[in-house]
């Protein structure tokens, strides 16, 4: 953020008698008492109540079906009043795992509840809708539930997997309240043809995995690192809920099909550089991208997400957010922002600008700029990625001066678009992201366990 716009911002904070956020005493603390205690511990607190409000507002909302979430509730420059599957995933995994902390208040919990409920009956009606991908790969819906009829890059197979994760996460929960009959009614239940929602995404992923499909930035057809690590996960989470409701051999074959994509994952790793590639077979590019893009960096943000969404703790073997061919690319990566967007350069006038870690994007050679192809700027969840990862790999202090990254871009009540521009900052792209709060709230709450 330039300067004037701080002023602007502290004094605004003032005006309206808050206490002061942008505490004076924040940029010269120690990065060791950062992350413990102190005003940084607070104000994300008080940052990820504003995340939490500002998700819940792009759920259901008016004009869409209950259950339906915006990617963004702008409708035009660009659109993104659609329900994207991936998004929604995300979205709901973040939001499921708030559903019980009883630091929020009560109501808030009931309504988090019945905005998951309702988001399962509507995913529910989704894969019923017979849809352009002719399967469960079509990415993005109408937000009363029609499918989309325009030209858009399909099918993106993460979305399934995704869209698996969070109804496994919710499904445990009711089993734990003891609810396991409704479970088995619409979740998970034991027979083929699949009929229940997690069943039927399960099936979706064990026999369309090897089908390449269009990557998670909806830009190039190909295998996708990203994917595949979704994929494996939901079907090995998968596999332990079948387990738990006498589904034994639906459980083998997801975990073989699993081990098969854990070798195919393998092939990602390029042993000349030490870095995982982002996409592999890569057939073409999709027509829509205006410029089509050369991408022969073969880094990616993507593969940072990879391990955040996709990696499988309890499992030996598999990419973790430990591995170090993830930490190269995620090195390398940054290397390239730092050169590539002014921002970085870092301004010393400011104290606390010294503690920002660098402004992520979602790859070097990206042109998208939210709305048409220019240049690519950095984006929130891929700033938020870096700073869940680190904190994740037990790098805590360098994780929070990403997020440190990421408030400092947010607008006065915690806005987030999609990006922030290279130069300047400001923000850029569909406003009020929904994904953008989501990964706040998965980032911070990795960051202050
Ligand atoms: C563009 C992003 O590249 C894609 O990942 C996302 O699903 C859509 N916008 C909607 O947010
Ligand atoms: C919209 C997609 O969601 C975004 O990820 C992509 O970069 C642009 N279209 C390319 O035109």
């Amino acid at each position: 953020m330039p300067p004037d716009m701080r002023i602007v911002k502290t004094g605004a904070i003032l005006a309206m008698g808050l206490f002061c956020i942008q505490s004076p005493s924040f940029g010269t603390e120690s990065l060791a008492a950062m992350g413990v205690t102190g005003a940084p511990r607070e104000e994300i607190q008080i940052r990820r109540a504003w995340a939490l409000e500002r998700l819940l507002a792009n759920l259901s909302v008016e004009g869409t079906a209950p259950g339906a979430v915006v990617a963004s509730p702008s409708k035009r420059d660009p659109n993104y009043f659609y329900h994207w599957v991936r998004d929604s995933g995300l979205v709901m995994s973040a939001l499921i795992a708030e559903m019980d902390d009883v630091r929020w208040s009560a109501s808030l919990r009931t309504r988090i509840e019945t905005e998951v409920r309702d988001w399962l009956a509507f995913e529910a009606r989704l894969q019923e809708t017979p849809n352009r991908s002719g399967g469960l790969g079509e990415p993005r819906f109408l937000v009363d539930g029609r499918a989309d009829h325009s030209d858009w890059g399909r099918p993106q197979n993460d979305g399934p997997a995704l869209r698996a994760l969070a109804a496994i996460r919710f499904a445990w929960r009711e089993i734990a309240l003891g609810r396991r009959l409704e479970v088995e009614r619409r979740l998970y239940r034991a027979e083929l043809p699949a009929r229940t929602l997690i069943k039927k995404d399960l099936e979706f992923v064990a026999h369309h995995w090897r089908e390449s499909s269009v990557d998670l930035w909806e830009e190039v057809t190909g295998d996708h690192f990203f994917t595949r690590m979704v994929q494996r996960r939901a079907l090995l989470l998968g596999a332990e809920l079948a387990t738990a409701l006498d589904d034994p051999e639906a459980a083998v074959s997801y975990r073989l099909e699993a081990s098969k994509i854990a070798r195919a994952l393998e092939d990602h790793l390029d042993p000349a550089r030490g870095v995982l590639l982002p996409t592999l077979r890569q057939v073409r590019a999709n027509q829509l991208v205006q410029s089509r893009v050369e991408k022969t960096s073969g880094l990616d943000v993507a593969v940072v997400l990879g391990v955040l969404h996709g990696e499988v703790p309890a499992q030996s073997g598999g990419f973790t957010v430990q591995s170090r061919a993830v930490r190269r690319s995620a090195e390398l990566l940054e290397a390239d922002f730092l050169r590539l967007y002014p921002l970085n350069a870092g301004s010393s006038l400011l104290p606390r600008e010294e503690m920002l870690a660098p402004a992520i994007g979602r790859y070097p050679e990206d042109v998208y700029d939210g709305t048409g192809s220019s240049q690519g700027h950095p984006w929130f969840l891929a700033t938020n990625a870096y700073a869940e990862w680190h904190c994740r790999r037990g790098e805590g202090e360098l994780g929070i001066r990403y997020l440190l990254r990421t408030i400092h871009h947010q607008g006065l009540a915690g806005e987030m678009s999609e990006q922030y521009l290279r130069t300047t900052g400001f923000q850029q792209g569909a406003r009020d992201l929904t994904w953008s709060y989501a990964s706040f709230l998965t980032a911070t709450r990795a960051c202050l366990e």
